[in-house]
Formats: structure tokens, sequence, C-alpha cells
């Protein structure tokens, strides 16, 4: 990987913002592969150099991988002018420069959603052709009955739009897990709605094989561990 300026490296990690990184260099108090570091603009690779600040080794993260529990009524987005997002929802611990929500749930869907700054896993995650498989639960407005789960497995034409074949296992008179790997727009909803149902409540519990921590409350969200990272673009599926 680039070398990169040590102030950048620093604030990008959230250690410290940019001046705050330029006043403990000039301190002494950042050392690289055991050498002082004299100038802000110095550069390093922070994936090969040992970095010091204050007596403390930089865990360095290239990339941040971190599941949210979304509440209801926000917003799926980076940011918006009016309506909270889940990056104002991130703690100040794991806030930084170019995270963004991977993929989109509807404002009023509820449960996992994984936000990172890579975009390359991202796009491994959400494109039709990986197969990641995400599991749903919804809650209807009706009764749901095998009919349902056979029209699903055979897949679903909503006026122009087909969708894939989509496992459905219902578990109670109005509710049901559906696992689909596709992530069109609306498209549980508009799944249920062609069979003449309506979603009232939507939650997202599984993305890949990584379920939603049970521990996160609405709006809480933690960073996923690395087996973790890797299960999240796993083709495995099955209710
Ligand atoms: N399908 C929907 O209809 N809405 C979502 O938020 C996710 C999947």
């Amino acid at each position: 990987m680039a070398k990169e300026r040590i102030d950048k490296i620093l604030s990008n990690q959230n250690i410290a913002t940019r001046s705050e990184a330029k006043a403990m260099i000039k301190k002494g108090l950042v050392f690289a592969d055991g050498i002082m570091v004299k100038r802000p603009d110095e550069k390093f690779d922070p994936d090969l150099s040992e970095i010091m600040v204050d007596g403390r080794r930089l865990n360095f993260k290239r990339h941040l991988y971190i599941m949210m529990n979304k509440p209801s009524g926000v917003l799926s987005a980076s940011r918006d002018s009016r309506t909270r997002t889940v990056i104002d929802l991130l703690p100040e611990e794991l806030k930084r420069d170019g995270l963004f929500p991977a993929g989109r749930l509807d404002k009023d869907t509820e449960g996992f959603i994984l936000i990172t700054d890579d975009g390359e896993l991202a796009h491994k995650m959400l494109s039709p052709k990986s197969h990641v498989y995400k599991l749903y639960e919804a809650e209807c407005d009706r009764t749901l009955t095998q009919g349902d789960v056979r029209a699903f497995s055979q897949g679903i034409r909503c006026g122009e739009i087909d969708f894939l074949p989509a496992e459905m296992k219902i578990t109670g008179e109005k509710t049901a897990l559906v696992e689909i790997c596709e992530g069109k727009f609306h498209q549980i909803k508009k799944m249920f709605h062609s069979v003449g149902a309506e979603v009232v409540k939507l939650k997202r519990l599984r993305i890949g094989e990584v379920f939603l921590d049970g521990a996160l409350r609405p709006g809480q969200s933690r960073e996923l561990t690395y087996n973790e990272i890797k299960a999240i673009i796993s083709r495995k599926h099955g209710i």
C-alpha cells in the first residue's frame, strides 16, 4: 500500500485531529519504526511501519466494518440535510471519513446494516452475481398461507420486474422469514404486495452467514470480527 502522511494516518484512524496530530509530533510523542517523527508531512506505510503514539502502538485498520441495528425512521445514507442517517448514529470512536452504508434499507425497515469504507467488499456483498443471501423477518397485514410460500419459491413477477425464487418460512399467523440474494428497490414489500399482502414491519436479521447481534439495541453498533468480515460474503443460505 502507498505511503501516507503521518498526520493523515493518525486522523483517519481516529487517534487525533490533523492539528492535534501536528501538536503531538511537535512534542516528540510519535515514533515510526523506533525513530521519532519530526514533521507531520513525513510519509509511512501504516501496513508495514510500527507506529507508536504517546507510548501506545497504533492498531492500524485499513478499513472499518460496522454492524448497526438500524432503527426505523433513520435513513440508510451517508448524510441528509433533514433526516438523521445511520452515519449520524455512529459513536465518536467509530466515526471516520469515507464510511457509507453498504446497501439500503427503507426508512421504516429495521435491523442489520453494514457500514464500511471498503468499497470492494461492499460491491461483493451487494452484487447479485455474488449470491450473498439476506434474511428478513416480515410482518404482514393478513394471514400468510402455503400458497404464498409456493408463489415465492416459484419467483415473483411484479409489473416489469422479475424476482428470483425465494425461500419463505411462515413463523406466525402474519409473520414470515424470507431470504433473498438480489436487493432490488423495496423488494420484500413488492414481493408480498404481488401476492396481495402488505408488509407492516420489516427487519433484516442476517447478511451472508452473519446474524444481527441480539445485544445491539436499535441504533447501536459494533465492529465486525475478522471471522464475521469473511462470513458476510458467504453464499451459504437456507432458513
Ligand atoms: N426489501 C424492502 O422492501 N425493504 C427493505 O428495506 C429491504 C428489503
